[in-house]
């Protein structure tokens, strides 16, 4: 099937980042040569994936990744997000994998962007104990010793939101548990992790420092009062919990008494002032009041005794994930960003966007990123500072419990066979890069 035609994408800012992302867990694999994460232990137990899959493979990027590497480069990026994985550093010579990668993202002119944690916590640490915010800061501190000299881009923590609801709160992600409001601390923990992680990279001489944060905006499903009050609990909860106390050195509307620990002094630590702010954005949520049943978004089942409810956002397309697309929300999302942080938001660059859809034609996911491009340049119009932007993913990889059923890639990987196959959306993202440039 021929490419739409359409108009070429506004150009961007001049020295704009362009790249892509993955994470470690995700498509690493050689879980042989690593320590137990608490997602090995999280998918050995039953029911817990949907294809009754693991990670241990993934896409075997460990051993693969100059072919990777090189895939990068075809596709003409100038930086690759990818994360370090502290179980991987816990193993003997586990670090020396993060030296060879980034010697060849180097070597082939890609610059390094490692995330300090993506979700694989070592097995037998728990983000309920305050103490795994210092020993996360002594695994920066070591990683930024061994990687400085090549890396000055660093991202501290992956999308705190998500690890705290998913796999905190409701329990359909690593570890597992179903804490409900019990897993505040969790979000308090992973914060106070964030900003010794900045001191620590301070420390080593780190002067580009970001975090990639999950955030969307929350639609009331109507005026009423009811879903307008729940819509905006959910945005405390997504957004705001995340981004005040990074930004403003506040927990918004009191969570602070809910937090454990000595929270003023915390928040000095947690707000940190960063070089810039990551944005992961995918689709906005509609969200109601309560509704007695079982609501579910993207594929993750909301208990009913939450105070809100999510609903389908009509009329609009979905993915294979079923995740709504609705460029528009990343303008809203950035906009409404700057409008509330104004001066104490650095300059934004979206750490991930993309989409699940199958196939190697993959004219949806071209469709879906022209017009999150065109959206984020909106905002770029409208007067937000917008640095970069990645897209999620470059190879189709583990997708958490939804295990290999859902690819994300702009090249396909074959789980069997580890073929990696260009998808008809890298062609188009490397013209889109080269125009871009012209
Ligand atoms: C994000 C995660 C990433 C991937 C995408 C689809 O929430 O950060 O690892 O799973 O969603």
């Amino acid at each position: 099937m021929a490419t739409e035609a359409r108009d070429p994408i506004p150009p961007f800012p001049a020295g704009f980042l362009w790249g892509v992302s993955t994470s470690a867990h995700q498509i690493e694999g050689a879980a042989d040569l690593r320590t137990p994460s608490v997602w090995d232990t999280f998918t050995a137990g039953p029911g817990r994936v949907k294809d009754g899959s693991t990670a241990a493979v993934a896409c075997d990027h460990y051993h693969r990744y100059r072919e990777d590497v090189a895939l990068l480069a075809g596709l003409g990026v100038d930086a690759y997000r990818f994360s370090v994985s502290w179980p991987r550093v816990l193993a003997d010579g586990g670090l020396g994998f993060y030296d060879r990668l980034v010697d060849e993202l180097c070597a082939a002119g890609i610059r390094p962007v490692p995330t300090l944690f993506h979700w694989d916590l070592p097995a037998g640490l728990d983000w309920l104990e305050r103490d795994t915010a210092a020993r996360f800061a002594e695994h920066v501190s070591v990683v930024a010793g061994r990687l400085g000299d090549r890396v000055d881009k660093w991202i501290t923590l992956n999308e705190p939101a998500e690890h705290t609801l998913l796999g905190h709160a409701l329990g359909v992600h690593a570890p597992g548990r179903q804490l409900l409001f019990d897993a505040l601390p969790v979000a308090h923990h992973q914060l106070l992790a964030h900003g010794l992680a900045v001191r620590a990279l301070r420390a080593a001489g780190a002067a580009d420092i970001g975090i990639a944060n999950s955030h969307g905006p929350t639609w009331p499903a109507s005026k009423e009062q009811a879903d307008v009050e729940a819509a905006d609990l959910y945005d405390l909860l997504l957004n705001r919990l995340f981004a005040d106390p990074l930004l403003l050195g506040a927990y918004p509307d009191g969570l602070g008494e809910l937090m454990p620990g000595d929270v003023p002094a915390d928040l000095k630590i947690i707000s940190e002032p960063l070089d810039w702010y990551g944005v992961n954005y995918y689709a906005p949520a509609r969200v109601g009041a309560p509704q007695g049943t079982e609501t579910s978004f993207g594929g993750v089942r909301m208990p009913a005794e939450l105070p809100f409810s999510l609903r389908e956002i009509e009329g609009v397309p979905t993915t294979a994930f079923g995740w709504p697309v609705v460029p528009e929300g990343l303008t809203e999302l950035l906009t409404g960003f700057h409008d509330r942080y104004g001066d104490r938001l650095p300059p934004v660059v979206v750490t991930e966007n993309g989409c699940s859809y199958d196939g190697l034609d993959d004219q949806a996911r071209i469709t879906y990123l022209d017009g999150h491009l065109r959206a984020l340049h909106r905002a770029v119009e409208a007067g937000v500072d917008v640095r970069g932007y990645f897209v999620w993913s470059l190879l189709d990889n583990f997708e958490w419990a939804e295990g290999y059923t859902q690819r994300f890639g702009l090249v396909h990987v074959d789980p069997e066979t580890q073929e990696r196959t260009p998808k008809a959306s890298y062609t188009w993202f490397a013209d889109m890069l080269g125009q871009q440039r012209l």
